[in-house]
């Protein structure tokens, strides 16, 4: 479900580290409204902000006074992140003053708040700066860092704002049911890669973009996350493991390797299923070819059938299923034979095409389990990955 997301930015120089993470909330398809103080906007521009978020900036106490705007935003927020939270703006949040927008936002608000200060060592040691630290706490209000690194000039300590990743992964967990605390999640994803020669090979268009957004939906869920990734096209996620592969028998060697430690494992790599029978050690040379030629290929190891051949009692195993012919009913009942072969207990099927499927973009799939109901979810493939997630359980 997007959120409501409030990013407060107060006037720290850490201000240009959290355009990352109003990019971040809204690549995950959350509603982002930003309030920069009047010194945020001596560091980052409100052209910056409204580009990155998509939405106007509001910046005056007495713009938007029609709407009630002052306690409006506060009151629709389902989040709040204040990035950096400087020494000045975290004694007027512990202060509950309302002279600016942030100010009245905040006193207004119920929902979560997520501050990652970012200060000088000297001054995030201050005993006035720990003591509204402390009374924040006492209130619930939740803090994310400050890490230790190098700070602005030359100086180096505590004091750096999280990573933009951090603290967005932060956020979310606090408003995310821990559903998958103290579980092991074994994820595969992207496309393998089976070479003809040294430059080139079988491979497929999968951006791995699934597979990424079931490990940060995993994580956000407390699990312990390991990805095996070949060939991603997205960013990688923080705070997981990930093991690099590149062709379907190294992704059997890696996932086999890690099955006996994990509880959960979803198989949404798209794994060529032919490769060369021999691999041509030199370039295969054009000249040397004739016209029409055709390599020798053979299968690829399956290795869904063969983690489902040594699955352990309690361990989950799902399969992937990308389709892009065939009526609804054919391709379901098409995934119920391959949910049987693959001794899975799950099978997610999506249909992918070149419009659909790939990438960044809205999806739909149906998980198919024994039981002859199937569920839908439509969305983008963060949200699609959540709902995916939170109907393990059931199973
Ligand atoms: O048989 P099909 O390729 O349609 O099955 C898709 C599922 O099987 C996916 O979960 C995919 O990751 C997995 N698979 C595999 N090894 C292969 C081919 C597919 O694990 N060689």
């Amino acid at each position: 479900m997007p959120l409501r997301v409030i990013v407060g930015v107060a006037g720290g120089i850490a201000a240009y580290k959290a355009v990352s993470v109003v990019r971040e909330f809204v690549r995950r398809g959350h509603h982002v409204t930003v309030i920069p103080t009047g010194s945020a906007l001596k560091f980052v521009g409100l052209p910056t902000w409204e580009a990155i978020s998509r939405n106007p900036v509001p910046t005056d106490l007495f713009e938007g006074v029609a709407e009630v705007r002052h306690v409006a935003l506060g009151q629709q927020a389902n989040l709040i992140v204040v990035c950096p939270a400087t020494a000045h703006t975290l004694a007027s949040i512990a202060g509950g003053f309302a002279g600016d927008l942030l100010g009245t936002t905040l006193l207004a608000a119920t929902a979560p708040l997520v501050l990652a200060p970012a200060m000088h060592t000297e001054m995030w040691e201050n005993p006035a700066v720990q003591a509204n630290v402390e009374t924040l706490r006492q209130r619930g209000v939740l803090f994310v860092g400050p890490d230790s690194g190098p700070l602005t000039g030359d100086d180096s300590g505590v004091g750096r704002m999280s990573e933009p990743e951090t603290i967005v992964n932060f956020a979310l967990s606090s408003l995310t049911p821990q559903s998958l605390e103290g579980k092991r999640v074994l994820i595969s994803a992207g496309g393998t890669r089976e070479p003809l020669d040294p430059v080139r090979y079988l491979g497929n268009r999968s951006s791995g973009a699934m597979g990424v957004a079931l490990a940060e939906a995993a994580r956000l869920r407390g699990a312990h996350v390991t990805l095996v990734h070949s060939h991603v096209e997205v960013p990688l996620p923080h705070g997981v493991d990930t093991v690099a592969v590149s062709t379907a028998q190294d992704m059997l060697a890696a996932m086999a390797a890690a099955q006996p430690t994990h509880d959960i494992i979803l198989m949404a790599a798209a794994v060529a299923d032919w490769r060369a029978r021999t691999l041509s050690p030199q370039k295969l040379r054009k000249a040397d070819q004739p016209e029409y030629w055709t390599p020798e290929l053979e299968r690829t190891p399956d290795i869904l059938a063969q983690l489902g051949e040594t699955k352990t009692t309690g361990q989950l195993l799902v399969g992937f299923a990308a389709e892009t012919d065939g009526d609804a009913s054919q391709r379901e009942s098409n995934a119920r034979m391959k949910l049987k072969a693959k001794k899975s207990d799950a099978l997610v099927l999506n249909l992918v095409g070149d419009q659909v499927g790939f990438g960044e973009v809205e999806t739909a799939v149906t998980l198919i389990t024994a039981s002859p109901q199937s569920l839908t979810f439509e969305g983008t493939k963060s949200s699609v990955a959540g709902r995916l997630l939170d109907a393990l359980p059931e199973l």
